[in-house]
């Protein structure tokens, strides 16, 4: 299939009722891939995991690069204030037990570490939650223009900070081009197990 042209696509803010279409995409490029995801068993995220994403497009805080009429791109992102770090502590208390709640839990520990809106004494910061790239469109600098969609968005709403926590090398390398600061590195090492 020919690669279309940067200039064939097109962002924009996800509307309210687009959120079926979104999570489809997020199911097919984002899931399998994002390294938390694909590194916690089960395979597939749990329905609180994909409940708690789409419960960021009414913020109209979520992009998405569209080709043709199809997502190609799309990026989650959502207000936080200086509560964050109990109030994922607490939610990762809730999920507990499942894979959703493991991924609360190390989350929560990133939060934590970095705490954004102490650290930088800044009132809310609107934080980036997930960022995929359909892999026939990768290294177009999609995800670069998402991440600007974003902290435009963040300048209108009146947030002064815009964080993400990168969990793969291609996030970070992504972000920290775009001028981001590197505030914290938690390492993570991992061994996927064949099932039994
Ligand atoms: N695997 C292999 N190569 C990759 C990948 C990948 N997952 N991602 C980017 N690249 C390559 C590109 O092909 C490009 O190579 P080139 O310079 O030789 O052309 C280079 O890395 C730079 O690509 P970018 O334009 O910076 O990356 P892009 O914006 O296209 O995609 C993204 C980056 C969004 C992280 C993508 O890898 C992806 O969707 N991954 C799956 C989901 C994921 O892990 N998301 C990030 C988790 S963190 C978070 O969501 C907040």
């Amino acid at each position: 299939m020919e690669n279309p042209k940067p200039d064939d696509i097109e962002v924009r803010q996800v509307c309210a009722g687009e959120s079926e279409e979104l999570m489809v995409f997020l199911l097919a490029h984002y899931y399998p891939e994002e390294p938390l995801t694909a590194g916690t068993s089960p395979p597939e995220p749990e329905a609180a995991d994909k409940e708690f994403l789409l419960s960021n497009v009414p913020f109209g805080t979520c992009f998405m690069a569209l080709q043709g009429g199809r997502i190609v791109a799309a990026v989650v992102a959502g207000p936080k204030d200086s509560h964050e770090p109990e109030h994922m502590a607490e939610e990762a208390r809730r999920h507990a037990g499942g894979k959703w709640g493991r991924i609360l839990h190390l989350l929560s520990a990133v939060e934590s570490a970095t705490d954004v809106c102490r650290r930088f004494g800044v009132p809310s910061s609107l934080h980036v939650h997930a960022l995929g790239v359909d892999p026939v469109v990768r290294g177009r600098s999609l995800g670069a223009r998402l991440m600007t969609a974003v902290a435009q968005r963040a300048r209108e709403l009146g947030h002064p900070l815009v964080s993400v926590d990168c969990t793969s090398v291609y996030s970070a390398r992504l972000v920290q081009r775009l001028g981001y600061q590197l505030v914290n590195t938690l390492r993570v090492i991992i061994r996927t197990l064949p099932e039994p």
